[in-house]
């Protein structure tokens, strides 16, 4: 069983790679996860976008801290199972944390889950515990297990990580929009990556116009952010999973360049 996911797609460039990226490649795999915090011009998500990114093979949609930034997605996320927002949001929160998505065939399900890490981030409940509370309800359905986990500081999506190990089948980091080098698989075998990168323009301050984000730093004033356009990457990575137990086999980084 092969999982491709795909990291924060920033803006219109980050669209465009994702979509010419599946359209010769979307075959090889079967399950495609994206992150899509920030396909709206960087700022959360419209229902055209989340309809084209499951349209061109997306089976599940994951979100961040940019979830709500685009006020059209209270609207459809009630009622698009297949995007889900950090679980780790007080119970009465709109939305879901958790997905089960089937293969083309029925055959096959995977559970995918959303948690936002609690370091240098707004306030979320505990994401550790969140696991835990979760775990339960998916390994009754499935061993394929995909953990999001949208975080800023490395040491808690390390700490996440091995917290994960042998429970699910990997776990990937995503919102600091930079790639690490530390895939591997953990000795009980979940995959793990600290960041996967964004899909977008790298000439840019993640994601965002240099100048614009260099005049903020330097002037210390507000400034209104844009998506930059060049040097586009697709970034990721490729995750193998034994069929019969779930575990992870393999974690390949993918970097595409566009
Ligand atoms: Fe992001
Ligand atoms: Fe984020």
């Amino acid at each position: 069983m092969k999982i491709l996911f795909i990291g924060d797609i920033v803006g219109n460039p980050g669209r465009a790679a994702t979509t010419q990226f599946l359209q010769a490649h979307q075959d090889k795999y079967d399950f495609i996860v994206a992150n899509g915090e920030n396909a709206a011009g960087g700022k959360g998500l419209t229902f055209e976008i989340v309809d084209q990114l499951l349209a061109s093979g997306v089976s599940a949609i994951t979100t961040g801290n940019h979830v709500w930034d685009n006020k059209e997605i209270f609207n459809f996320i009630e009622t698009t199972p297949q995007l889900i927002r950090p679980a780790n949001y007080p119970t009465e929160v709109t939305g879901r944390g958790v997905t089960i998505v089937s293969s083309d065939d029925g055959q096959t399900q995977l559970g995918v889950i959303n948690l936002a890490g609690q370091l240098f981030m707004n306030s979320y409940t505990n994401p550790f515990h969140a696991l835990d509370a979760i775990l339960p309800e998916i390994k009754a359905v499935t061993p394929y297990i995909l953990l999001d986990f949208h975080a800023e500081a490395t040491s808690e999506k390390i700490a996440m990580g091995w917290h994960a190990d042998g429970r699910v089948s990997a776990v990937v980091g995503t919102h600091t929009h930079v790639p690490t080098a530390d895939a591997r698989v953990l000795p009980q075998g979940t995959a793990y990556i600290t960041d996967v990168g964004m899909t977008g323009p790298y000439d840019s301050v993640i994601g965002v116009r240099t100048d614009l984000v260099l005049e903020r730093f330097l002037t210390m004033m507000p400034s209104r952010f844009t998506v930059a356009k060049d040097n586009v990457k697709l970034c990721g990575a490729e995750i193998e999973l034994d069929d019969a137990t779930g575990m992870a086999v393999n974690i390949v980084p993918l970097q595409h360049q566009y």
